[in-house]
């Protein structure tokens, strides 16, 4: 028998404070839900919309309804603006001088032919996907420096895509900026996985395949609808909330800790069969 220090919460949040961008919704939200379940002290989310039905407020309500002993708090910011990231990190100090879990989710994506794209797209995709991932990283990170330990590191945990690993989508409704925005996202988090490693923050990258939700809907559609993307895929299923909340709380835990500048893909293996010859 070896001696494993302190299994018994090597897969808990206990205590640890994280901030989710886009957790106003869909992935972000199944996310902060998973973190206040496995014990954190207080998640932040935040997304650019406080009211409505997809709101910051809603989804807050919603979190602190859980039963937990975590709270969660929401504060308002569109995380493709610098000086709205920065104005985030002061708002987050106002709750807490130190900050565990970083996990920058929230994503734009935009579909159309090649040769007519409109740079305005371009400009979005890359604002919020790449920049505005690398910013957060780069705002936060003293931040984040205040609470990692050798044992137990700070993590920034970045929501790219498969698409960033396989050309999914051309010709009419092709997403080539918006796969090389997640290409790029992994790559983020190799540099930064060395880049911060010796500062006690390891980055890592989850990819999705596709969960339905807000943005995936319109591709769900184009592409059959849930039933034909389930039916292709090796698991025979889309993408579930429980399936980001597993991933998400094993890397933000202890159980992570040696973890740094990996991707995991969350897709069912689907990736695996886009060169299929024959249907499964
Ligand atoms: N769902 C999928 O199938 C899938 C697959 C692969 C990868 N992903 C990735 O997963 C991440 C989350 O996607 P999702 O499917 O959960 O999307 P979603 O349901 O549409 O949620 C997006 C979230 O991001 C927020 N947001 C959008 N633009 C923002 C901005 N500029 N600043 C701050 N917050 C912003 C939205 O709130 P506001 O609109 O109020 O700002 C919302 O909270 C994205 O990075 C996406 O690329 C999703």
């Amino acid at each position: 028998m070896s001696q494993l220090k302190g299994f018994n919460s090597m897969f808990r949040l206990d205590g640890k404070v994280a901030l989710v961008t886009g957790g106003s919704r869909g992935l972000g939200l199944h996310a902060a839900t998973a973190f206040l379940l496995a014990g954190a002290k207080l998640v932040i989310i935040s997304a650019r919309k406080n009211a409505g039905e997809e709101g910051i407020d809603q989804a807050v309500e919603k979190l602190n309804k859980l039963g937990v002993s975590g709270k969660a708090i929401g504060i308002a910011a569109n995380v493709a603006d610098t000086d709205d990231i920065q104005r985030l990190v002061g708002e987050v100090k106002k709750h807490s001088d130190t900050l565990d879990i970083l996990v920058c989710n929230a994503g734009a994506t935009w579909g159309g032919p090649f040769e007519p794209t409109p740079d305005s797209s371009s400009k979005k995709v890359l604002d919020l996907n790449v920049r505005g991932v690398f910013n957060l990283a780069r705002l936060f990170t003293p931040l984040l420096e205040k609470s990692g330990t050798p044992q137990d590191p700070s993590r920034i945990i970045i929501v790219s895509s498969t698409a960033g690993i396989t050309v999914p989508h051309v010709g009419d409704h092709g997403t080539i900026m918006y796969s090389v925005s997640k290409a790029a996202a992994h790559h983020m988090s190799r540099q930064l996985a060395v880049e911060l490693g010796p500062r006690n923050i390891t980055t890592n990258t989850v990819a999705p395949g596709f969960f339905p939700s807000k943005l995936a809907r319109g591709l769900i559609d184009i592409l059959g609808g849930e039933q034909e993307l389930s039916d292709a895929n090796p698991r025979k299923r889309l993408g579930e909330p429980e399936d980001i909340a597993g991933v998400m709380v094993y890397l933000a835990s202890r159980a992570a800790s040696y973890v740094n500048g990996e991707d995991i893909s969350v897709d069912g293996g689907v990736r695996f069969a886009q060169g299929r010859q024959s249907k499964l």
